[in-house]
């Protein structure tokens, strides 16, 4: 650890809230950030490798707003938008930076020439802003990733619909990796109390990204019987689908990339699998040029009918390009895509037949608002859902833990420790962790071992 400061020290130690609020708040922090002056070292590179971009120091200690808190992490995990900000993909993430600067007052401080990503972590409030009303400092927490206006109108029929929705550590500064972050109040949930602060740390933005593309009543909305064909299915989304799926009485279709994948789907208790490299979805990005794309998705759509005996009502899309012009094919009449990214390509290509004639809709979703984080998070707090940590890298190795999902060598969720000294650490009510069972917690991590 960089900084040794009596508060990371108190933090370290369990310290109780009044020694933590006593506790001077370090200038600055250890943390893992861009720099704006890599920002055109990959210009004509053809591998955008993450190491060379995402960096490990200190950084300053920005300002409190009222209405935010100070979060001591413990641990943080990767995600997909670690991802594009450490390529600058599609664009700088310093860009963001700029716009949310425009703000102006306390919006300024994210403009930095340094970015700290990271958009999940669990840790403990260290401070809590004058105008923050339902959390204190020495509260376990987990942060989601939506800095949502709530002072927009809109914001009170959705989040999603505020102008100015934003996700932490991607379109914001002072994100999860690092010692220390700043978010807002209306950021944080409870800790399960069964997880270790790596497992409690996975899972909010991945989760609530598919409970609300799936049970909410702004995604897909599925049901008892329903057919869900689910993309990606042991990925970071994909395996909370796959269980979303199965605790609401649906029919999980998942699709993955590798034995190894389908392997472990099987250990998830997904009874159909596909494994897309067997019907010509490979990981090239010209594959859909390359191969009569007709051909691809009535292969997938002959897969699921000899598995299931049915289309699906539902398709969880995620991947873009590559296959959404299937997914659009082989989801039912009636049937709905839902989607939430393009990892291979944004601009889609589909049949708009096969959409206006067979009365298909597709939905765009995007992250949780604070309520369907709340609820998906009550789903672990309650066993029905589970992590989905398949490894847990140092501080130091973050960087490795990025080029892990970058290179699609990883399964469900990567984490990283930050203040927290080991792994298993932070578990606080150990018999529902045995009512829940290991093997169903361990899942991930067994099979990677
Ligand atoms: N809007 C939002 O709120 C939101 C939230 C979360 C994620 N996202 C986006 O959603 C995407 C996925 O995120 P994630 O966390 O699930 O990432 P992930 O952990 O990398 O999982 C993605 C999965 O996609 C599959 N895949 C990769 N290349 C593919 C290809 N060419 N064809 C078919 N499948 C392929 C892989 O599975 P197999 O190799 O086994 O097939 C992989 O496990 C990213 O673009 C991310 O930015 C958006």
């Amino acid at each position: 650890m960089f900084t040794n400061s009596p508060l990371t020290e108190a933090v370290l130690g369990g310290a109780e809230a009044g020694e933590l609020a006593t506790a001077p708040l370090p200038d600055t922090y250890r943390a893992a950030f861009l720099r704006r002056e890599d920002q055109e070292i990959f210009r004509g590179e053809p591998d955008k490798d993450v190491r060379r971009t995402l960096r490990v120091g200190e950084v300053p200690m920005p300002e409190l707003a009222p209405d935010e808190v100070v979060v001591a992490v413990m641990a943080a995990a990767v995600n997909y938008n670690t991802v594009w900000s450490a390529t600058f993909e599609p664009l700088p993430s310093f860009q963001f930076l700029k716009h949310v600067a425009r703000g102006g007052g306390w919006d300024t401080r994210h403009d930095q020439d340094f970015h700290v990503i990271g958009s999940d972590a669990s840790g403990v409030v260290v401070r809590v802003g004058a105008a923050v009303r339902h959390w204190k400092v020495g509260d376990k927490v987990v942060v989601t990733p939506g800095a949502i206006d709530e002072q927009e109108p809109a914001a009170q029929q959705d989040g999603l619909l505020a102008e100015r929705t934003l996700a932490w550590g991607f379109e914001t500064n002072y994100g999860a990796f690092g010692d220390y972050t700043v978010v807002k109040g209306t950021q944080l949930i409870r800790k399960p109390r069964h997880l270790s602060w790596e497992e409690a740390a996975c899972n909010a933005l991945c989760l609530g990204t598919a409970y609300r593309m799936l049970i909410s009543q702004h995604g897909a909305r599925i049901k008892m019987g329903d057919v869900v064909l689910i993309w990606g299915a042991t990925g970071g989304l994909g395996a909370y689908a796959v269980q979303l799926v199965q605790r609401a009485g649906g029919i999980p279709v998942g699709v993955v990339g590798s034995a190894r994948k389908a392997a472990l789907l099987e250990k998830m208790g997904c009874r159909h699998i596909i494994n897309r490299q067997e019907i010509g979805f490979a990981d090239s990005a010209d594959s859909a040029e390359e191969s009569n794309e007709m051909d691809r998705w009535r292969a997938l759509g002959a897969a699921i009918r000899k598995q299931v005996g049915e289309d699906p009502h539902v398709v969880f899309e995620h991947v873009g390009k590559e296959t959404f012009g299937a997914s659009v094919f082989v989801a039912r009449r009636g049937g709905s895509i839902v989607t939430c990214g393009s990892s291979t390509g944004y601009a889609h290509h589909y049949d708009n037949r096969h959409l206006w004639m067979r009365v298909k809709r597709i939905i765009g979703s995007h992250g949780a608002n604070y309520q369907e984080s709340v609820e998906a998070n009550r789903l672990l707090e309650l066993g029905l859902v589970v992590p989905t940590l398949s490894r847990v890298y140092p501080f130091a190795q973050v960087a490795d833990a990025t080029r892990s999902v970058q290179r699609n060598e990883h399964e469900g969720k990567v984490g990283v420790l930050c203040m927290a000294p080991e792994e298993g650490l932070g578990i606080e009510d150990p018999l529902l962790r045995e009512q829940i069972g290991e093997d169903r917690l361990r899942l991930f991590r067994d099979h990677v071992s």
